[in-house]
């Protein structure tokens, strides 16, 4: 069998991630590779660390970007926090508040699970009910905006209530960190994780990671050791450590990190409050032509995040029929449920570079023009003018 090179087609990606790359980040990513303990290498180490805690609005000096994608950035928190026999409060409203769950019964702690409505915000008051009620439990666990459903939480009184009770806190900002407030010192969060792919722009498959020095004491006092030897914190330090002699721990993915590198100076370039408002004045118009098709949002508008723009279906419209023509036709990808809400809705991402005004409009229009060739009942002719006048 002969293979050749792979020349993947070009796509705009309105899904929930991975998100458009820009240019300048996938030239970063061509650069030569050096070495990871080259002098100039550790140069651009520092300069990453520093540009993340810029991102994550903290000074923590244990601000890095962990060798692998999202899930370890989670994996990481949990693994390093959690010691056997820990109590750990889950707060719950869509898939990946379920993966935290399934990260701390793997390290052997006991979970109490918050559950909320698939596409509600969380609840302050039933998780000030749980922590009244398990008094032992050590860490309260919360994802900021959930991408299965495109909900917001409002992290900063979760966390203040996890803080009264003595509670350590583990923030999953994947979709949240570039694409809407992430304030990681204001809000004293403990320990957060985000990805690349999502609102930073960057090609996927590393996880900017941030922990406090009281999550840090709780790692460096561990009465057992981290079950994860590559996750390690009290091992990674050595490598990624404040001011520490870089010493080997593992090979780190320099060319991907060239293009962390180059994303996050253009987000710094940009201004993190500039991203902020692009990526809500485009949701505005998004929309406004989503609501003038009659296609209807998950999420009220008060929880609901500018980014992941989650849509019920119009009855008796075959959902991967839909994905399957904006693809062939358009190349255009937006996102499918996912869990309780697969085949129930679409998942409209508006992240990073994707936060652009021809993609709204190349969806708004694409989608009309399918739904309407296909007979569904939507409005049709008034969607791409409602997005125009939001412009
Ligand atoms: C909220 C949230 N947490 C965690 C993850 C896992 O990230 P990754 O797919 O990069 O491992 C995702 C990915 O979509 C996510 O949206």
């Amino acid at each position: 069998m002969q293979f050749n090179s792979f020349n993947p087609p070009i796509r705009t990606l309105m899904g929930p991630g991975p998100s458009d790359v820009h240019p300048r980040i996938l030239e970063a990513l061509s650069r030569p590779t050096i070495g990871h303990l080259d002098p100039e290498f550790i140069n651009l180490m520092d300069e990453v660390k520093e540009l993340l805690q810029y991102t994550f609005q903290t000074r923590n000096a244990m601000t890095m970007p962990v060798s692998a994608p999202g899930s370890a950035g989670m994996e990481t928190c949990f693994a390093n926090l959690v010691e056997p026999g820990d109590k750990v409060i889950v707060c719950r409203n869509g898939v990946f508040g379920g993966r935290m769950v399934e990260n701390v019964e793997r390290c052997g702690g006991s979970a109490v699970i918050v559950d909320d409505e698939w596409g509600s915000a969380i609840d302050p008051a039933k998780l000030q009910e749980a922590l009244a009620t398990n008094p032992d439990a050590c860490i309260v666990a919360m994802v900021h905006a959930e991408t299965s459903t495109g909900a917001q939480s409002d992290v900063a009184t979760l966390v203040e209530l996890a803080h009264q009770h003595d509670c350590l806190t583990i923030v999953d900002a994947v979709t949240s960190l570039g694409g809407t407030p992430v304030k990681v010192d204001e809000w004293n969060i403990d320990a957060i994780y985000s990805g690349t792919q999502k609102c930073l722009s960057c090609t996927p498959g590393i996880a900017p990671v941030s922990f406090s020095d009281k999550a840090l004491d709780k790692v460096r006092n561990r009465k057992t050791k981290v079950q994860s030897w590559f996750m390690d914190l009290n091992l990674v330090m050595g490598y990624w450590g404040e001011g520490a002699k870089r010493a080997y721990h593992h090979t780190a993915p320099i060319n991907a990190l060239y293009a962390l590198h180059e994303a996050l100076i253009m987000l710094k370039n940009e201004g993190l409050e500039n991203a902020w408002e692009r990526h809500r004045t485009n949701h505005l118009a998004l929309r406004a032509g989503l609501e003038a098709m009659g296609l209807e949002f998950v999420v009220n508008q008060n929880d609901r995040l500018p980014q992941l723009n989650a849509v019920t279906i119009p009855a008796g419209v075959d959902d991967a029929d839909v994905r399957n023509r904006l693809l062939n036709e358009y190349n255009l990808e937006i996102g499918a449920g996912l869990g309780a809400l697969a085949g129930k809705v679409w998942r409209i991402g508006l992240m990073g570079h994707s936060s652009r005004r021809e993609n709204i409009l190349l969806c708004v229009g694409a989608l009309e023009s399918i739904l309407g060739d296909m007979g569904a009942n939507i409005n049709t002719g008034l969607a791409l003018a409602a997005t125009q006048k939001m412009f």
